[in-house]
């Protein structure tokens, strides 16, 4: 057995990847984010609690657990205090948490730009979460990010803020926004980083020596693989790569210790936010699976658009992910549907085609090819083992294996951690 597991989310986001990180955390000795920043939100129910984290890792509950923030990632020095206050005041008090000192920094103006950008697309808004992620990326590949290291170091720092004041205020002023005040700005942040300077170091250090001593290692991914900048559907995606692939980089290890990788995938997809959804539900079912569900995004609120599973999306994530596994979530918001679809394929333009075209003008144009199963009624939240669900619920994950050549090594019922079938040992 691996001692690293890679969580991979295989929709749009919002699989329920923070109750299977949090579920494999118990037998996990470091956790580690990789990529995107608050943007991200992972629902974990702990004794009967609901807690939402946003940039944290999900071993945060478990004092034996290091949990990383690494250099992949866009940190929000201001979001990461709340996020610790709220677990603070909730009684969770012992935890490890490192932060990255080449993770980039989200500053104020990036909010600020990411709401800008997206009144300017007029109508072709992305719908992100316009928490800055896509503009504290643009800097860090452009070269005037603040990286967290930076915030340590009072001159490096001002020379640093400076820099990218001057580009930024440029920015903001040709949009009509208020720009920054060096002064004010400078005083905030470093007060910041001394606030979480004892988190702050050379995670990617840590992190091999951890593997060398055969710590066990967790490696959380935020968003889904079609949400990928690469890999997803572009333009509609986020800022960065939260495919297996990217994890070397964005931790700083070596690409051999990716060799472990669950999908996360609802029993159904959602997605929030704009882009085509080529199994999109537009019906009565889609309001019943949405209510039963809860589809509604954890950091916006918003109503999440619902579908049929979509296995040319799987797929296409197996290709680039390489998933060797699949966790199968919200498996019981199924229940009461009287058919279920899958769907099989696409066809574009009268052409059967099995991949996700690379256009947008050509995903919003294919029709979706389905076959359709019958559903079940009984209740299966209490279900513990797969040999106890209804036959049909078994027909169903037995026809999702098929199409998607991988092993469904967990099915979730219910949002506890109780409700959850194991029907393997990966980790
Ligand atoms: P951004 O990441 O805020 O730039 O948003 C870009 C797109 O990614 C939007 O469609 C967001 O709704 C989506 N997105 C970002 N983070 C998440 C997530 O954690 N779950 C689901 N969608 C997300």
């Amino acid at each position: 057995m691996s001692n690293t597991l890679v969580v991979v989310g295989a929709q749009w986001g919002d699989e329920g990847k923070g109750k299977i990180t949090d579920f494999y955390a118990g037998g996990a000795d470091v956790v580690v984010r990789h990529q995107g920043g608050n943007n991200a939100g992972h629902t974990i129910v702990f004794d009967g609690k609901k807690f939402a984290l946003q940039s944290i890792p999900s071993g945060i509950f478990n004092p034996h657990i290091i949990n990383i923030m690494a250099n992949g990632m866009v940190i929000n020095p201001v979001s990461v205090i709340e996020e610790l206050e709220r677990l603070h005041s909730a009684g969770i008090t012992d935890y490890k948490l490192y932060i990255s000192d080449r993770a980039a920094c989200v500053m104020p103006y990036h909010a600020a730009l990411d709401g800008a950008y997206e009144s300017l697309k007029e109508g072709n808004q992305i719908g992100t979460t316009k928490k800055g992620i896509g503009p504290a990326y643009k800097d860090k590949y452009s070269r005037v990010g603040i990286r967290m290291g930076d915030l340590l170091d009072k001159e490096y720092f001002a020379d640093r803020l400076k820099n990218a004041l001057l580009e930024k205020n440029l920015e903001l002023k040709s949009l009509g926004l208020p720009t920054y005040d060096f002064d004010a700005l400078y005083a905030q942040y470093l007060e910041l980083g001394e606030r979480l300077r004892p988190m702050i170091c050379d995670t990617s250090v840590l992190l091999n020596r951890l593997i060398e001593e055969n710590k066990k290692v967790l490696f959380e991914g935020a968003q889904g693989v079609m949400l990928c900048i690469d890999h997803g559907t572009y333009p509609y995606v986020t800022s960065s790569s939260p495919t297996a692939a990217s994890v070397p980089v964005n931790t700083g290890v070596a690409p051999r210790y990716v060799n472990n990788v669950i999908g996360v995938a609802k029993a159904y997809t959602t997605r929030v936010g704009e882009g085509p959804f080529p199994t999109e539900l537009f019906d009565e079912r889609a309001e019943y699976i949405r209510e039963r569900g809860h589809e509604y995004g954890t950091v916006t609120g918003r109503p999440r658009r619902v579908g049929w599973l979509d296995t040319v999306v799987l797929n296409h994530v197996r290709r680039i992910s390489g998933l060797d596994y699949l966790a199968l979530m919200l498996f019981d918001v199924l229940t009461g549907l009287d058919k279920i679809r899958i769907c099989t394929g696409y066809k574009l333009d009268g052409k059967a085609i099995d991949y996700v075209p690379s256009t947008i003008n050509q995903l919003s144009r294919v029709e979706a090819q389905y076959i359709e199963l019958d559903g079940w009624s009984e209740d299966i939240t209490g279900v513990k083992s797969y040999d106890e669900l209804p036959a049909n619920a078994k027909a169903y994950i037995a026809k999702v294996e098929e199409l998607t050549k991988t092993e469904v090594v967990v099915v979730s019922v219910g949002p506890d951690r109780e409700q959850t079938i194991i029907r393997k040992d990966i980790f």
